[in-house]
């Protein structure tokens, strides 16, 4: 794109300067114009007076009282430097050397009477003694021409004198004005140049420096939007900090306890045996389920989530998901009653099973996990009007209401250090929303404080593939502004 004149310079403030000279000098050149032809006029007006002053002071001396020419006449017209003729009663010259004008009639009729001959002005008023014209005094003076080319020629003759006055006029007023606009442009940019500061301070990490807000205007709005985009940028990478010493605090439980076990293998401070091979298959499968849960996160994120339908029986699902969580965690899980109250003879569920057993898991793992010993969880399935509602439901200490909302956002946990110290690392329920929207349903949690808390999803019976393929791009463009992946909004501001 060819770039516009004023975008070559490289500031605001010199843009501004620059438009505003060339304003000032605009309305200068105007102005010399206008009023160029205003003060000629007048020039002219103040000539006119000039010329009629002259006439009539000569009118004054040129008779007598009685209506006689006066004796000093020649004295008089001698003291006019302009040229003169005196004119008697019946139009005669009596004194001067200018030409009687052919008009003289008017004079003598009591009026005053203006005109050109050749390159001359001329005006002539009535001598007047006891009430009568006794004659007349015509006075002229040199003009450029005569008609519109005259006129044309004295004000061009009026704009070469006045020139310099209103050169210097403009030259004054670019200066004032180019100062001002200096003045007015240094605080109208100043936001932005803190802004390029700020940014310069964010690429180098330090999102804490916001810009003040100086006005309202687009620079203010863009302040504002910056400021915004700073405070969002923060959390983000609050969200990546945490993610990354999450992740690797979660590699590296597993994978120190297996090499201490190793290395006692090497040292042979332990024999192989089963506990020991047991523990390590432990460590070694929670290592892997990290690992796939931080693939399913990075893949739901990216929109690739291919559901394979098939009719589920929910009754033998729970049951088996049941019994898995048992066997992950054995010591706890012991403790627990769990109650699968899903009817037996409920039809099957068109759904991804291997999505619908993560589902279950995640929310049996932490009802398992939250429910103090001798506790109970209860999970519960209903069919109603096309769709399928499940609840798992225990008697743990709750979620205070205000987490409630936020255990689905992706690394959100209610108590960190507790959950990190079972293993959890506030995945889970991220994935089982995404998982639950895929399907074209929708997941929530219940609570009330100290009375444990209930989870719910409900999904369609007959699987909509389409509108799981809807469902899964809005539930990833609603997600709670803080808790959008670093990927989801790249994705989104491209
Ligand atoms: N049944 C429950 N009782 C009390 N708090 C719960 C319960 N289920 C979930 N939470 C809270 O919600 C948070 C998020 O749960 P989520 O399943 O997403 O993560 P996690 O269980 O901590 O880790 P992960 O499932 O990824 O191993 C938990 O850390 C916990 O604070
Ligand atoms: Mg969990």
């Amino acid at each position: 794109m060819a770039m516009r004149p004023l975008d070559r310079l490289p500031s605001i403030r010199a843009k501004l300067g620059s438009v505003i000279v060339f304003a000032v000098a605009v309305t200068i050149l105007i102005m010399y114009v206008a009023v160029g032809f205003a003060l000629r006029q007048s020039e002219r007006d103040r000539e006119f007076r000039e010329l009629l002053g002259e006439a009539k002071g000569v009118a004054a001396l040129s008779f007598t009282p009685a209506g006689t020419p006066s004796r000093t006449l020649t004295k008089v017209i001698g003291q006019v430097p302009s040229p003169v003729v005196v004119v008697g009663g019946g139009g005669r010259p009596l004194a001067g050397e200018l030409a009687v004008p052919s008009s003289y009639r008017r004079a003598l009729d009591g009026n005053i009477d203006t005109g050109t001959v050749g390159t001359r002005e001329y005006l002539g008023v009535p001598v007047v003694r006891k009430g009568a014209v006794v004659g007349a005094v015509y006075v002229a003076h040199r003009v450029e021409g005569a008609g519109p080319l005259g006129a044309v020629a004295g004000t061009a003759r009026f704009f070469r004198s006045v020139w310099w006055q209103f050169l210097l006029a403009g030259a004054i007023a670019a200066f004032i004005a180019l100062f001002l606009a200096r003045f007015l442009a240094r605080g109208m940019t100043q936001p932005l140049r803190d802004m390029a500061g700020a940014a310069r301070r964010m690429a180098r990490g330090d999102y804490r420096a916001g810009v003040t807000v100086r006005s309202r205007d687009e620079v203010g709005q863009l302040a504002e939007a910056f400021n915004r985009m700073a405070g969002e940028m923060e959390g983000l990478e609050r969200l990546r900090r945490e993610l990354v010493a999450n992740v690797s605090h979660e590699l590296k439980t597993p994978i120190s306890a297996l090499r201490a076990h190793l290395e006692n293998l090497l040292d042979d401070v332990e024999k192989p045996n089963p506990a020991l091979l047991g523990v390590m298959l432990q460590q070694a499968e929670r290592l892997g389920r990290l690992v796939d849960q931080l693939l399913d996160l990075s893949r739901f994120e990216s929109g690739d989530l291919p559901l394979e339908i098939e009719p589920v029986s929910l009754e033998p699902l729970v049951a088996q998901v049941v019994s898995e969580v048992v066997a992950a965690r054995p010591d706890r899980a012991l403790t627990i009653e769990f109650q699968n109250e899903v009817p037996g003879d409920m039809s099957p569920v068109e759904a991804d099973r291997e999505r619908l057993h993560q589902v279950l898991f995640n929310l049996l793992d932490n009802a398992c996990r939250f429910t103090p010993a001798g506790g109970t969880v209860r999970v519960q399935a209903l069919r109603e009007n096309g769709s399928c509602e499940v609840s798992v439901q225990d008697s743990g200490p709750g979620i205070p209401a205000e987490h409630l909302p936020l255990v689905f956002e992706r690394f959100y946990r209610v108590d960190p250090a507790r959950s990190r110290d079972d293993g959890g690392t506030g995945i889970g329920l991220a994935i089982a929303r995404s998982l639950v929207e895929a399907h074209g349903g929708r997941i929530w949690a219940e609570s009330e404080e100290g009375r444990g808390c209930s989870f719910r999803f409900v999904i369609p019976v007959q699987a909509r593939p389409e509108t799981s393929a809807v469902a899964r791009r809005r539930s990833s463009l609603e997600a709670p502004a803080h808790s959008r992946s670093l990927a989801g909004r790249a994705k989104e501001g491209a």
